[in-house]
């Protein structure tokens, strides 16, 4: 019998987030990102349920490419890190993956691979987040360098906004300037939007955006909450209570005994931990979900358990659902409680917890 701790992924929630993503680019293709594991929430089932409904999806590297060929996934699919070494070209071309070429090493690596099949890719452009990309001034140099690969049957240009989550920060818009500035030129498809550029910068949205936290029902804007963006949560993090102690005042609950009950009270124990991805880091109070209610987390976060005070609960039992983060208990707050943000907590989801995809309509 596996621990009762579990993923559930609402189909439903996805689709309803990526309507929102075609309501507000409307003339966008969607590169939808599905890197690490889909932000934990199972890349070959999240593909296969939208395939029909983006242009492609983006990932890191090789390694998540080749799982979703090999599950049948049909869709381009984009390595957003492009290619690290130069025998990775041929598998490329074989299973026409569509790499992002960021620097001069690459751009040498392919003009001495003699591909059979044209390849796609996309060039970066450093427009100021000073991570990936050629800076401003080399991007005629090596558009002229890609012109001359005769393999090369379409080139796209792209950009990563560094801060535009936060709607105050005029860098975005500095972003989007340079990156105009430079790619003018070239009559190839653009892309420099991710999540909080599609929802806060429309300028920035031009032929492609690439959303990923925005599809798993998280803001991906500072001041804004999923609620009032309309996001609905994808995955809920799912347990269950397994024992029911009736403890004494000052009884000493969890590792390092450091929370003590303040009155006799009910604690409840969950198994999930830091092992299935909870954050050992959470502060105590932090809010989970039981029987309609939120319960708050006492003691420290073990590897497989946490335990929670049950006064305000009436009527619960050992079996009884509880929900760590999902519908009713955002996983932003909950990253915001471990000082870290939902990207963190739902890619962090460790392999040892099953997803169970569902197909769920939202609560109003
Ligand atoms: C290049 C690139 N584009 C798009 C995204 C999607 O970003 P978000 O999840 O904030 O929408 C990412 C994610 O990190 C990225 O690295």
């Amino acid at each position: 019998m596996s621990r009762p701790v579990w993923a559930r992924i609402n189909l439903s929630a996805l689709h309803h987030n990526l309507k929102r993503v075609r309501e507000l680019a409307p003339g966008s293709s969607i590169l939808a990102v599905i890197k690490a594991n889909a932000y934990g929430h199972g890349a070959v089932d999240i593909a296969a349920a939208i395939q029909d409904q983006v242009d492609g999806f983006a990932v890191a590297g090789m390694d998540e490419a080749v799982s979703l060929v090999d599950a049948g996934i049909n869709k381009g699919i984009h390595l957003l890190s492009g290619f690290h070494r130069n025998d990775e070209l041929p598998l490329i071309g074989q299973l026409g993956l569509i790499p992002v070429i960021h620097t001069w090493q690459q751009v040498e690596q392919l003009e001495k691979c003699a591909l059979d099949q044209p390849l796609q890719a996309w060039l970066k452009v450093d427009s100021g987040m000073h991570r990936l990309g050629f800076r401003p001034a080399e991007v005629p140099d090596v558009m002229e360098r890609l012109s001359k690969i005769p393999q090369l049957a379409q080139l796209r240009l792209m950009s990563h906004l560094a801060n535009a989550d936060d709607v105050t920060d005029p860098y975005t818009n500095q972003q989007i300037d340079v990156f105009n500035t430079v790619t003018r030129a070239y009559s190839c498809a653009k892309s420099l939007a991710n999540s909080a550029g599609i929802s806060a910068w429309p300028k920035s949205h031009a032929d492609w955006v690439r959303p990923g936290i925005m599809l798993y029902g998280c803001t991906p804007l500072a001041d804004r909450d999923e609620a009032s963006m309309n996001l609905q949560p994808v995955m809920s993090l799912c347990s269950k209570i397994i024992a029911i102690h009736q403890l004494k005042r000052g009884d000493r609950v969890g590792y390092g005994g450091d929370w003590c009950c303040p009155e006799d009270m009910p604690v409840g124990v969950i198994t999930c931990g830091y092992g299935d991805g909870y954050p050992r880091r959470i502060s105590v109070g932090t809010e989970v979900w039981v029987k309609e209610h939120r319960a708050p987390l006492v003691g420290r976060v073990s590897m497989d358990l946490i335990t929670i005070d049950l006064r305000q609960i009436k009527q619960v039992n050992i079996g009884d659902e509880v929900e760590l983060w999902g519908q009713n208990i955002p996983v932003t707050a909950v990253a915001a409680a471990a000082g870290t943000i939902s990207y963190e907590l739902l890619s962090g989801v460790t392999a040892r917890v099953p997803r169970k995809m569902e197909h769920l309509i939202a609560k109003i």
